[in-house]
């Protein structure tokens, strides 16, 4: 028999070893924990901010600072609430939703064990419960038959909570970029192909969220809309595919334990054409973590009907007139953000000890560097110690640390990621050379002190995709 190439281990075998990292060492934290939590939301620490700011700065990085085609743009969360009825969403941005009739617990069907592999139709056909016997999992009982639940939450905008006033607060990002397509094409003088890229919060009312932050009901997005010729688009969508999984792999994701995955066309979002998704191999299985969609021309005609505005983009090479097509990748730093978490787990043994470190990427590690005293007792260590602290936080996020001995400073540091540390002796203090040790192969090199920044510099530079 052949081996499944799909039959990948995953970097932990337990969620709950990144669950109990991130909330000791300040990655995570369940929201207003002191209340008892809110479900599906979580807060990101001292740690998990900069991580995730430093994963949406790499994409950012990636989609527009280093490239012509790509432009910015943040919209509003809550925009015209015909935005959504125009998109779609309104009307089909639902799940099948089952109730018990007993406890009232709510389940998205297609996570109920039995129901792999039914098709989108088959899930909210009246008679599936009772055809495949289902119940409810935690008490037993009965179950309703499927119904759409919509997905976006409510609000109302203004002092008049009536119909009229009803608002949504947006399930995605990308509406923001088609709405300002001609504002951006005309105030950039852009010619096709060119993108919009936007990062920013989204939220959607999921029935059943978890797995820590990989499906939250609060999150972020990291969404770029290609717009292309309307011939090129399966094109562009092909070229796409192989850049976004570079782009996971360039800052450390183990390249066997990512897979793409194209959406059966009864899977397919009521946009897309076509649609994959790069899959990455979590400890609960094989998930998306980003959407690479071909949205053909369904969200500009769908706009432009609807708002009587002409969103036709005129080619002057050709003289022609036309609803560009959209190529979309969608992805989100909470999920990139945990994957390279995840991915970068090591538990080694060292001198009989478990030794466990996050072998992050130097661009996406929480501290850059660490600078610590080999002996705090001696004032001319620790004040040297600070003055190369401040010198790095022009440039870095750095920190300095004296609570322990300097074997559980290195572990501490190791645990979070810190890709260096340098440590300041008594030799210090008479050859004006300090010690650099390095996170994954525990190397350690003698560097005189005016060289710390510019040798800590020159290694973020060296290893930047
Ligand atoms: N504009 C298309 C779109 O929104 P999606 O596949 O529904 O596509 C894109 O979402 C990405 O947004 C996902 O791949 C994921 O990274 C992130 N995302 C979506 N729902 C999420 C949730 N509930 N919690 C965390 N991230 C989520």
């Amino acid at each position: 028999m052949t081996a499944d190439p799909n039959d990948v281990a995953p970097a932990v075998a337990s969620l709950d070893t990144i669950v109990s990292l991130s909330k000791r060492r300040g990655f995570v934290f369940p929201s207003s924990e002191i209340y008892g939590g809110i479900n599906a939301v979580w807060d990101y620490g001292p740690l998990g901010v900069e991580l995730k700011r430093n994963v949406k700065d790499a994409w950012w990085r990636a989609m527009v600072q280093e490239r012509d085609d790509i432009v910015g743009l943040d919209a509003g969360i809550i925009m015209h609430p015909q935005v959504w009825v125009t998109s779609g969403h309104v009307g089909s941005f639902s799940d099948p939703l089952v109730e018990c009739e007993t406890d009232h617990r709510r389940f998205r069907l297609d996570e109920l064990p039995g129901t792999e592999g039914l098709s989108q139709t088959e899930l909210l056909d009246s008679g599936i419960v009772a055809r495949l016997g289902l119940r409810c999992p935690v008490d037993g009982g009965p179950l309703s038959a499927p119904r759409r639940f919509n997905l976006m939450f409510k609000t109302h905008m203004g002092p008049v909570e009536d119909d009229a006033a009803v608002v949504y607060l947006r399930p995605e990002t990308a509406q923001g970029s088609y709405v300002n397509f001609k504002n951006v094409q005309q105030s950039t003088r852009k010619k096709l192909p060119f993108g919009i890229a936007q990062i920013g919060k989204s939220f959607r009312n999921e029935i059943s969220p978890g797995n820590f932050v990989f499906r939250m009901r609060e999150f972020e997005q990291m969404e770029m809309q290609y717009f292309v010729r309307p011939e090129t688009a399966a094109q562009v969508f092909e070229e796409w595919l192989p850049r976004r999984w570079d782009w996971y792999t360039s800052y450390g994701v183990t390249p066997s334990r990512l897979r793409f995955r194209e959406h059966a066309p009864d899977e397919l979002a009521h946009y897309a054409k076509k649609a994959v998704d790069v899959e990455y191999r979590f400890p609960f299985g094989w998930k998306e973590l980003e959407g690479i969609h071909n949205r053909g021309d369904f969200d500009l005609s769908r706009h432009a009907a609807a708002s009587g505005e002409n969103l036709e983009y005129f080619d002057p090479a050709t003289q022609e007139h036309f609803i560009p097509y959209i190529v979309e990748t969608a992805g989100g730093p909470d999920r990139a953000a945990f994957t390279f978490l995840i991915d970068a787990y090591r538990e080694e043994e060292v001198r009989g000890e478990t030794r466990v470190s996050l072998a992050l990427h130097p661009a996406l590690a929480p501290y850059k560097v660490a600078v610590l005293p080999l002996l705090k007792k001696r004032p001319e260590i620790v004040e040297l110690c600070h003055r190369i602290l401040a010198d790095l936080k022009r440039d870095m996020l750095a920190v300095y640390d004296d609570t322990a001995a300097i074997g559980k400073l290195y572990r501490r540091q190791d645990e979070i990621g810190t890709p260096w540390c340098v440590t300041v002796d008594v030799d210090s203090l008479t050859d004006g050379a300090v010690t650099v040790r390095d996170r994954d192969s525990m190397t350690q090199e003698r560097i005189p002190v005016e060289g710390v920044k510019r040798a800590i510099l020159d290694r973020l530079e060296a290893a930047r995709p």
